[in-house]
């Protein structure tokens, strides 16, 4: 099969949220330190009748009744989730009861976890498998969902949920270029989930912070190191830089740190540039760092904020469209990094999109990171899959807007609520059906036995 990639995405994510601006004051922060500082607006959340089952089930249901699939198209369905509420039974599993009219069930694929890295994990699965001598025609779903909560303190306003669902399979209009991932992988406690009691993560925030940029370093050197050499092959010498990706994308913990990724990466160009001119132009007065090394500046905030300055067009043409989701529903995990591929596509044209390069850094804490890259097909002709596909996505924004806005206190009951009752077994979940948006699926009960059951509004 030729074109293996994105054939067609989905989104859910609660129909509520809280204001950081208002959050600010509720937690007695300085003003603007989640908004300016963060760079977030907005955090999506949800009430204890949603888990990542029923977020899963939302999403994918809707991938296939809004793409009129029939559920026998699908042969393989991979779930990348760090959500987890049974160390035994996949979430996949649980998505089963999708397909029971249907009489499909020889659908391979299972969840993956870790961190927010299940989702690219599962995609790399789902294309391998379509790439494959076990292929069968067949198209392939990935989903990956969570529900990002913390424990109150200075993490909690970088939570979010939400689900995203693909289908992939070949001649798709986002195509997974072949060659072209560069991963690091390393053993790190940056943020961890041990108390299998409760749903926070034990997280070194600025520990995380400074792995994420180390793993963005690493990727990119990789990612560049195999496109020369494709290049090569090619008979073609040149270095690898930032113009050759009209888009980036990147997982969003919060929105401020994808614009000082974006720096860094320029910084990785500098170094690696031959004979940077600094005189003029995009290294202009860049000559004094000539002499660093990229081990050495994770916490130099001369060199963040010399790159972050440097790089503030080029943040706005390649990667600003796609932090839509990310400053308004928050860190959804798993799905961070497709919900900026979501958000870029519900923010340019078919036309701007046709032929391009998005590069996408996907990372989850632990550590597992990986740099690759979308290469987007030429037709953008109204009808074509690529239109189509761009299309599907253009209400993005009013659905955002169609959101309910929550007071602070009222949010953090919420999640006072979830902490006393996500664990237990035969109670009904609290929450109201007012609060979804139609053809969600939600948590009725949970049994005795603790077996869960769900019903779609
Ligand atoms: N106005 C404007 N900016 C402000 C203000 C203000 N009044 N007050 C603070 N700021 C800025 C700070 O200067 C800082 O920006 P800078 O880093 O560019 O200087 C920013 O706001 C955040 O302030 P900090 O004091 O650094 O925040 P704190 O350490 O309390 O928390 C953190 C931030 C560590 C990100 C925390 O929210 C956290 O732990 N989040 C979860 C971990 C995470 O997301 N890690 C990322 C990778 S791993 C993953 O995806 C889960």
């Amino acid at each position: 099969p030729k074109d293996v990639g994105i054939l067609a995405l989905e989104v859910y994510f609660p129909a509520q949220y809280v204001d950081q601006e208002e959050l600010e004051r509720f937690d007695g922060v300085e003003a603007g330190k989640y908004t300016r500082g963060l760079g977030q607006k907005q955090m999506g959340f949800c009430a204890a009748h949603e888990d990542i089952n029923s977020l899963c089930l939302t999403v994918v249901q809707r991938l296939v009744e809004r793409g009129r699939l029939s559920w026998d198209a699908i042969g393989r369905l991979e779930v990348g989730t760090e959500t987890v509420i049974d160390k035994s039974k996949a979430v996949k599993t649980v998505l089963m009861q999708l397909f029971h009219d249907s009489g499909n069930t020889d659908v391979e694929g299972i969840d993956t976890t870790n961190a927010c890295y299940g989702g690219t994990a599962s995609l790399f699965n789902a294309a391998s498998w379509v790439e494959s001598s076990a292929w069968d025609g067949r198209y392939a779903v990935v989903v990956c969902g969570d529900i990002a909560v913390y424990a109150t303190g200075n993490a909690r306003p970088t939570g979010g949920a939400g689900a995203i669902a693909m289908l992939v399979g070949p001649n798709a209009p986002l195509v997974l270029e072949r060659g072209l991932r560069g991963t690091h992988m390393e053993h790190a406690y940056d943020f961890y989930k041990p108390n299998l009691s409760s749903e926070y993560p034990v997280v070194d925030g600025q520990l995380s912070i400074q792995c994420y940029l180390r793993a963005l370093d690493r990727c990119y050197a990789v990612y560049r190191r195999k496109a020369e050499t494709q290049w090569q092959q090619a008979g073609i010498q040149r270095p690898f830089t930032l113009d050759e990706f009209k888009y980036i994308i990147f997982h969003t913990p919060f929105c401020k740190l994808v614009q000082k990724s974006v720096g860094r990466l320029l910084l990785n160009d500098f170094l690696a540039s031959p004979n940077p001119d600094t005189a003029s132009g995009l290294y202009k007065g860049l000559q004094s760092f000539r002499g660093v090394k990229l081990e050495d500046t994770y916490t130099s905030k001369e060199v963040e904020k010399a790159f972050q300055t440097a790089s503030q067009d080029i943040f706005n043409q390649k990667t600003k469209p796609s932090l839509l989701l990310s400053s308004r529903n928050g860190n959804m995990y798993t799905p961070s990094m497709y919900g900026c591929l979501a958000s870029l596509l519900s923010q340019c044209s078919a036309r701007d999109l046709a032929g391009s390069r998005i590069g996408a850094f996907s990372y989850g804490s632990g550590l597992a990171a990986s740099m690759f890259s979308f290469r987007v097909s030429q037709d953008a002709a109204p009808g074509s899959p690529l239109d189509k596909l761009v299309s599907s996505l253009a209400d993005l924004p009013a659905r955002l807007d169609a959101r309910k806005r929550v007071a602070p206190q009222d949010f953090a009951e919420i999640m006072k609520r979830r902490e006393e009752t996500h664990h237990l077994a035969d109670h009904a979940p609290h929450g109201s059906q007012a609060d979804l948006f139609p053809g969600t699926w939600y948590l009725t009960k949970v049994d005795s036995k603790y077996r869960r059951q769900y019903a779609r509004k």
